[in-house]
């Protein structure tokens, strides 16, 4: 079980108990100081009140918003999916539900390492790593269209707590998504995909810009000040080196 998975086990066991106190008394320091702030945090409660799977809906929400990723009739495919919070604003956004008779019904596909519980208008594939190629082939086949409007990853490695290999994990499992673009994205596309800054998020931006025009980074409000969790959303892929101006 991942540390993030322990501390949302703890989460719902106090939610169990009336008194949350009770519940933290048989916590240890971290998972104290874990726990008051999750029970405190204003998205956490955000998330419970909109009927989201967890807080970070409210990250994609705010990129959105701000940068318009997500259009209807869009095709998506969602790594690192569960529990599925940004699958949700996904099929809202892309209106892969139908809900809106005036506007193209779009398509929301996660993927996951961890079982993803359903979701009305979204396609999950659950217990499939994203650098496998037998994925790429499932999603391949999944695909309504030949290739995906948008690519959307908020994938973290289990930490290890050594940050500088952390970064790498996660650097790493970035630029298989950047391979991946190739077979998946169609040209014009956009990637959407988190990293935990250090010393590789240069190369992996300079990567992204040999494919994308307008490459961003963004750390939404929403996302803890304390964490090194930060943004690379990249717009316009073309699959090719294009000539640096000199
Ligand atoms: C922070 S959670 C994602 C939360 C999700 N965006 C949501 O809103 O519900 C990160 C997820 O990345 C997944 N993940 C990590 N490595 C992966 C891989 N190689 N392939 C697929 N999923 C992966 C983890 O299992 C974890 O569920």
């Amino acid at each position: 079980m991942s540390r993030y998975q322990r501390m949302m086990s703890i989460t719902l066991q106090c939610q169990r108990f009336h008194n949350a106190a009770g519940c933290l008394k048989s916590k240890t320091g971290t998972e104290h100081r874990w726990l008051e702030r999750h029970l405190k945090d204003p998205f956490v409660k955000a998330a419970k009140q909109h009927n989201y799977r967890c807080r970070s809906a409210f990250k994609l929400l705010e990129i959105d918003d701000k940068h318009k990723v997500l259009r209807p009739g869009f095709s998506v495919i969602d790594c690192g999916a569960a529990p599925g919070a940004w699958s949700q604003v996904a099929v809202q956004r892309v209106n892969a539900l139908g809900t809106d008779p005036n506007v193209p019904v779009g398509f929301v596909l996660g993927v996951d390492l961890l079982h993803i519980s359903p979701l009305k208008g979204a396609v999950f594939l659950s217990n499939a790593d994203i650098t496998d190629p037998v994925t790429l082939k499932k999603i391949q086949e999944l695909l309504p269209t030949e290739k995906a409007d948008v690519i959307l990853s908020d994938m973290a490695p289990n930490a290890t707590g050594i940050r500088e290999l952390d970064h790498q994990k996660l650097i790493n499992l970035c630029f298989s998504l950047l391979d991946m673009s190739k077979s998946i994205l169609r040209p014009s596309g956009t990637i959407l995909c988190k990293f935990w800054d250090g010393r590789e998020a240069r190369l992996l931006q300079n990567r992204l810009l040999e494919h994308f025009p307008y490459v961003r980074t963004i750390k939404p409000q929403s996302s803890r000040k304390d964490s090194a969790e930060v943004y690379y959303l990249a717009k316009l892929y073309h699959d090719g080196v294009k000539c640096q101006k000199h």
